[in-house]
């Protein structure tokens, strides 16, 4: 295996908007991330991966970009990030940052020239397309907002002509095929690296190339696609034939030219094509992350899934690829709330979990929060909520005629504000997020669960995330080593081990609220282990034979 920094890392996602806020505006910003920096050192993270922090109207937090090279004025300013850059590298802390390359704000200068007249050297820039010849939109494509009549197409009176936006009608999609703004891109990325910062995150990468010609998608199959009889199609303008040509052209001139990692967001990677963007001759990106585990709008992981889609990604790992480790992120729910029991076994829950994403094979990425096991929030009205998404969904539920209660019954479980109430740092008012107003109200919990009430407990998720973070550095093979499963049969416990040639590890699982009996495998059985790490210090699985296992206990062993 090739040695890289990215392999050995912990990536940590900072929401900037909802981590520290400095001057009491509500909002979180650079500032606040700044005073943060010690305490994320103390974690022992080694990157921060920033949410778009660009300057931006905000209409989906930052990711509608209006200028890619100046910073959100509501987060501070370039020298501000400058500082925070160099006093995170001088901690040892690198900086990756969110590149949105699909779409950019209608803001943008690129856009308020290109919608100017069909000849302004910028109308190249998006993608245009005449009317029908009875003036509808081009094809059948639905935005994934359900703004306005449904359509992906919003025509501009001025050129008379329509511009494609897959998301908000303010997010039109850039046009790949123009080599100007290829290039222009690719300066843009270079300034970054040429400042300094370690790499990037590539939103939504494998919609970049759309199909030849924007032909019709076929009818929606399910309510949740069809958008007034417009259709979202995901594989409408997902991994088009083209995609490869885009990413490896990126890389020839700028991600494999520069010291630079980069990790995409994957819809529609699995491990069967994952090699074709990740092998590293490929000269694409570095790794991708997935949503065959954890996925908002699918049913949550169980063991057997979990066995089946962490061995077919250790082959990508086998062929010369990377992957992914993440239970949560912006876009989704709490992972404790999500694949642990929020109730009765917070804090057990949280540190199984903690477990499988930090000793299983590929890069861990946590989302700020989970080091304290944030859970997800219950408001009973819409006008608690901000996520785009949420808002859409309830509306067009209410306009298809359900009630409000079930209308919330379906949003509140599965939005993303979960993932983005304020970080709780303390028990003070507004979880010590803010002195003002938060920009999302915290969440109500913020008394029991915080950072302060968890550094004071030796036992706490966040004194355990920092051992098994720790552990990663100390063990090599939770970097290099192979993956294998133990009891594969097993419907409560996932038993794996991790073996290099200088030592094997071994890790146990009870993922459920029951207890589980343990028929301890030969291989392990006639071998001596040492404890490393576990959630329940005062009783110990035996090794030796059968065993009983309490609800969601974790265990990690080293062979002796
Ligand atoms: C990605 C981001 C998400 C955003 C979308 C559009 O999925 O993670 O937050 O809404 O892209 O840019």
């Amino acid at each position: 295996m090739e040695k890289k920094w990215w392999k050995e890392a912990v990536v940590y996602e900072i929401y900037t908007k909802s981590f520290c806020d400095s001057d009491g505006d509500g909002l979180g910003d650079l500032k606040g991330v700044m005073s943060k920096l010690p305490m994320l050192k103390e974690l022992g993270i080694d990157c921060i991966w920033f949410t778009p922090i660009y300057k931006s109207p905000q209409v989906d937090n930052g990711y509608d970009v209006a200028d890619y090279q100046d910073i959100e004025p509501d987060y501070g300013t370039l020298d501000d990030f400058k500082k925070l850059l160099d006093t995170a590298h001088s901690m040892g802390i690198k900086i990756i940052m969110d590149m949105v390359l699909n779409h950019s704000s209608d803001e943008h200068y690129w856009f308020q020239e290109s919608r100017k007249s069909k000849d302004n050297p910028y109308r190249n820039y998006y993608i245009w397309q005449p009317p029908k010849a009875d003036g509808s939109e081009p094809n059948n494509w639905g935005n994934r907002f359900r703004e306005g009549n449904g359509s992906a197409w919003e025509f501009d009176e001025l050129t008379g002509e329509y511009y494609l936006h897959q998301y908000s009608k303010k997010m039109p999609d850039l046009n790949w095929e123009y080599k100007p703004l290829r290039e222009e891109i690719y300066k843009m990325l270079n300034w970054w690296l040429d400042m300094g910062v370690d790499g990037f995150r590539l939103d939504i990468f494998t919609r970049l190339k759309k199909p030849a010609g924007f032909p019709d998608a076929t009818v929606a199959s399910s309510p949740e696609l069809d958008r007034n009889g417009f259709v979202l199609d995901n594989n409408m303008c997902t991994n088009v034939e083209g995609i490869h040509e885009i990413l490896h052209e990126i890389n020839r001139n700028v991600f494999g030219i520069r010291p630079c990692m980069t990790v995409g967001e994957g819809s529609g990677v699995t491990y069967e094509n994952a090699l074709t963007f990740v092998k590293a001759e490929r000269e694409e990106i570095d790794m991708v992350y997935h949503f065959q585990l954890a996925a908002r709008k699918r049913p949550p992981f169980t063991v057997e899934s979990f066995r089946k889609i962490q061995s077919e990604w250790m082959k990508v790992i086998e062929n010369n690829g990377w992957a992914v480790q993440y239970l949560s992120n912006h876009d989704s729910q709490r992972h404790v709330s999500r694949y642990g029991n929020d109730k009765e076994f917070r804090k057990e829950s949280a540190k199984a979990l903690a477990t499988l994403t930090l000793t299983c094979p590929g890069t861990p990425f946590l989302y700020q929060g989970e080091e304290i096991g944030m859970v997800n929030v219950e408001y009973d009205d819409i006008s608690d909520y901000n996520c785009c998404y949420t808002i859409g969904d309830y509306h067009s539920m209410i306009a298809n005629g359900k009630t409000k209660e079930e209308a919330m019954a379906f949003i509140v479980p599965r939005s993303r504000d979960n993932a983005r109430t304020p970080y709780q740092w303390n028990g003070s008012e507004n979880a010590g997020f803010t002195t003002g107003k938060p920009w999302i109200k915290v969440n109500p919990k913020y008394t029991d669960i915080n950072l302060e009430k968890d550094m004071k407990d030796p036992d706490s998720i966040f004194a355990y995330y920092k051992k098994a973070i720790a552990l990663r550095k100390e063990h090599p093979a939770i970097i290099e080593g192979n993956l294998k499963f133990h009891l594969e049969n097993d419907p409560q416990i996932i038993m794996y081990t991790r073996e290099c040639e200088k030592e094997t590890l071994l890790v146990i699982v009870n993922l459920s609220d029951n207890n589980a009996k343990l028929d301890i495998p030969e291989e392990i059985k006639s071998n001596k282990w040492e404890r490393l790490i576990t959630n329940r210090e005062n009783i110990a699985p035996s090794l030796d034979g059968n065993t009983d296992v309490l609800p969601w206990n974790v265990e990690v062993y080293k062979k002796l």
